[in-house]
C-alpha cells in the first residue's frame, strides 16, 4: 500500500533515534520497558523522544509529531503544562520521597473524592497494574472468596490473577454473563472496564452494567471497574459518572499521577478499612503516595476542575472525530471511528464495534506508517486509543485531520 500524494513535509532521517534504540536492544528486551514502545505492530524503527512540549513530541533527531498518545492517556494536559511543572519542581526542592506521610496525600485524595460519590476512601500506588491488583485481593479478603471473573479484550495491568488466573467471558454479552452467574455463586469479584480501551475503544452497554450490579449484588460478588484510562478523561466523576453504576471498588491511573507514577484504588469504607493496619488485607509501597507524583496530580487536577475544561475538551475532540465519522458514513468505508470525549479508535476492516469483525491490522500499519510520515504521532497498535489533550491546538487538530481525510484517498 504505496503512499501516493502527502499534504505535510515528510519527516527526516532517523539516524540518532536508530543508534539509541540499537544500544537499548543491546540492555534491555526488545529495547524498551513496555512492549508495545517498540512498535512491532507498525513494523518501523520506534520514536526515541528528546522532548515534548504541549501537543508535539519530537524526537531525538528533531522530527517532531502531534501526539495523540499523551504518554497512553496520562496526559489530559499536554506535555509540560506550566501549572504541573511549578508543584513539581517545589515539592522537588524540599525532597523527592520520605516513605513516610505527608500533607499532599490527604489533601489529593479528599479533592479526588469530592468527585467520587461512591468512595468512601482511597489508596493510593504507583501504577495501574498495582492498583487493579491490589483491588482484586481486596475483594477477595472481604468477600472470603477466590474467584475472579473478567472480560475479553480488557487490560488490567500485567498481575497473575488479571492476565492469567481470572475467569474470562465476552464483553458486553448479557447472556453469558448471567448464565455464569447463576453456576457460580462463590464469586469474589467481576473486574470490567466500563469502557474498554485496550481493544481499541468499545464502551459497555448501560444494559451490561446495570445486569453487572444487580448479578454481583445478588451473589454477594464485589463489582470493580477498571478506570484507569476512563477515570477523569471522560469527565470528572468518570465512566461511573457517566452510566450512573455504583462499583464496590474503582480503581484509577494515568491521569491522576499528572505524568508521574502514581494510580489509586478505592471504594466503600467497610471494605477498604479491611486493608492493613486496619484490617487483613496486606497492601503497600515504597513511592505510594510519592509526594512528587501526588503534586504533579493535585495540579493537573485543579486544571480539570476548572469550568468548561471537559467541554472545550470535547469542542477539540469533535473538530477531529466528526467530519471522519462522516466521511467514513458517506463513502461507506470499510472504517469505524468510535469515540468517547476525548478518546477515539479508528478501525479499520469493520464498520461498527457491536459487531465482531477482525480488524484490519495491515491497513491500521499502513495508516500509522502514513500519518507518522507526516508528522502525527498515534499510538503504535490497532487496540490502542488515541487521545486528545487540552494542548492540542486547532491548526493541529485540523491538520490531522485533513491527513486522515487524505490518507482515506489514498487507501480506498
Ligand atoms: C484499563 C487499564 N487498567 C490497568 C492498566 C495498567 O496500568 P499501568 O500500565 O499503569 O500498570 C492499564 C494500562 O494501560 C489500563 O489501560
Amino acid at each position: 500500500m504505496a503512499c501516493k500524494t502527502h499534504s505535510a513535509p515528510l519527516v527526516g532521517q532517523r539516524p540518532n533515534s536508530q543508534l539509541i534504540y540499537a544500544s537499548a536492544c543491546s540492555v534491555t528486551p526488545g529495547g524498551v520497558n513496555s512492549p508495545v514502545r517498540a512498535f512491532k505492530h507498525v513494523g518501523m524503527l520506534p520514536i526515541v523522544v528528546d522532548y515534548g512540549k504541549g501537543d508535539l513530541i519530537t524526537d531525538v533527531d528533531g522530527n517532531a509529531y502531534i501526539d495523540y498518545c499523551g504518554s497512553w492517556g496520562a496526559l489530559i494536559l499536554g506535555h509540560a503544562p506550566s501549572s504541573v511543572l511549578d508543584a513539581v519542581a517545589d515539592q522537588m526542592k524540599r525532597g523527592t520521597s520520605y516513605g513516610a506521610t505527608t500533607p499532599i496525600e490527604a489533601i489529593f485524595a479528599e479533592r479526588l473524592l469530592r468527585h467520587l460519590p461512591h468512595v468512601d476512601k482511597i489508596r493510593f500506588v504507583s501504577s495501574g497494574t498495582e492498583a487493579v491488583m491490589s483491588a482484586v485481593r481486596l475483594a477477595k479478603g472481604f468477600t472470603k472468596r477466590t474467584k475472579i471473573m473478567k472480560f475479553e479484550g480488557n487490560y488490567h495491568g500485567h498481575s497473575d490473577v488479571l492476565m492469567h488466573e481470572a475467569l474470562v467471558l465476552p464483553y458486553n454479552d448479557i447472556a453469558a454473563a448471567q448464565e455464569f452467574f447463576r453456576k457460580t455463586p462463590d464469586l469474589a469479584a467481576v473486574v470490567i472496564e466500563p469502557i474498554a480501551g485496550n481493544m481499541g475503544l468499545v464502551p459497555a452497554t448501560l444494559e451490561f452494567l446495570e445486569m453487572l450490579r444487580v448479578e454481583t449484588q445478588k451473589i454477594g460478588a464485589l463489582l470493580i471497574f477498571d478506570e484507569v484510562i476512563s477515570g477523569f478523561r471522560v469527565g470528572l466523576e468518570g465512566a461511573q459518572g457517566l452510566y450512573g453504576i455504583m462499583p464496590d471498588l474503582s480503581c484509577f491511573g494515568k491521569i491522576i499521577g499528572g505524568g508521574f507514577p502514581a494510580a489509586a484504588f478505592g471504594g466503600r469504607q467497610e471494605i477498604m478499612d479491611c486493608l492493613a493496619p486496619l484490617g487483613s488485607v496486606f497492601q503497600a509501597g515504597t513511592l505510594s503516595g510519592n509526594p512528587v507524583a501526588m503534586r504533579a496530580g493535585f495540579a493537573t487536577l485543579l486544571e480539570i476542575e476548572k469550568e468548561g475544561f471537559y467541554e472545550k475538551l470535547q469542542a477539540k475532540a469533535d473538530l477531529l472525530v466528526l467530519p471522519i465519522q462522516e466521511e467514513i458514513a458517506r463513502r461507506g468505508l470499510p472504517a469505524c471511528l468510535q469515540a468517547a470525549g476525548s478518546m477515539f479508535t479508528l478501525f479499520f476492516g469493520m464498520n461498527s464495534v457491536a459487531k465482531k469483525e477482525k480488524l484490519d491490522e495491515e491497513r491500521f500499519k499502513d495508516f500509522f506508517q502514513y500519518l507518522f510520515a507526516r508528522g502525527v504521532l498515534f499510538p503504535p497498535c490497532a487496540y490502542e486509543v488515541a487521545f486528545i489533550s487540552s494542548a492540542h491546538t486547532t491548526q493541529h487538530l485540523v491538520k490531522t485531520r485533513d491527513l486522515i481525510l487524505e490518507y482515506f484517498d489514498v487507501a480506498f
